[in-house]
């Protein structure tokens, strides 16, 4: 399928930002995962580096592959992240935690010198709110803090479904740190600055999903070939 050639492509171009001795965040989804196989791939031909993943699936697949690892206690300090995105707009605003680790992808993003988001030209979008918001929650007092999401959205013009997210087994889709996950399908997020602001008054949520301000560049693969959205050198 063409986009899983598109996911590869990317990979490839971000493995070429990794040099000898980085630290590095590891992203989680199936994009992140073809960067995580290249990695493993130089790493076996001798590449020297320390890798922190920002989820269990992630842990287990560069375990796998032989790539060592450390946790971000060990490693507080990352010099390049690599992840994926369920949407990227042309501001290099992100929203993700479509595989439920986005509190784990935001804590080791915001510890990174550089985050690359690696993506296939599907989640280039021009306003982001197509694919649903999630957001993770714990799971006391869901009812009282899914109707505190609600609220506080619609002030900021944000109104739709705000369903909880299930897994396969019928049961609610539980985190790798133990909370819930509320998918907001609010449509177009015209201000996702005033969104991400208005969930932060919300005592029950653990974190969202816009990664405002944090992404530094985007390599999107596509049928016009590569594009590199890039904070400080613009669209290449
Ligand atoms: C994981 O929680 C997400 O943030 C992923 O990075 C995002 O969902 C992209 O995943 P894919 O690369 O599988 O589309």
């Amino acid at each position: 399928m063409d986009t899983d050639r598109w996911k590869q492509q990317a990979a490839e171009r971000a493995i070429g930002l990794v040099q000898d001795g980085m630290v590095l965040g590891l992203g989680t989804g199936s994009t992140a995962a073809r960067f995580v196989d290249l990695v493993g791939e130089r790493v076996r031909a001798g590449l020297k580096v320390l890798c922190v993943p920002t989820s269990e699936a992630t842990r287990a697949q560069a375990e796998r592959l032989g790539i060592p690892l450390a946790t971000l206690d060990e490693q507080p300090f990352i010099n390049l992240t690599v992840d994926g995105a369920d949407e990227v707009d042309e501001q290099l605003r992100l929203i993700k935690g479509g595989g439920g680790a986005l509190l784990y992808e935001k804590i080791v993003a915001t510890a990174s010198d550089r985050m690359v988001v690696i993506a296939d030209a599907s989640k280039r979008v021009a306003t982001l709110g197509r694919f649903p918001l999630p957001v993770e929650v714990v799971r006391f007092g869901l009812t009282a803090t899914r109707a505190m999401v609600e609220g506080l959205a619609e002030d900021v013009g944000c109104v739709g479904e705000v369903v909880l997210r299930m897994a396969a087994n019928g049961q609610p889709f539980v985190t790798d740190a133990g909370n819930y996950i509320l998918d907001c399908s609010f449509g177009a997020i015209e201000d996702p600055e005033a969104l991400d602001e208005a969930l932060k008054y919300v005592p029950g949520v653990v974190e969202n999903g816009l990664f405002l301000g944090i992404a530094d560049s985007a390599i999107i693969a596509g049928p016009e070939g590569l594009v590199v959205l890039d904070r400080d050198l613009g669209e290449e």
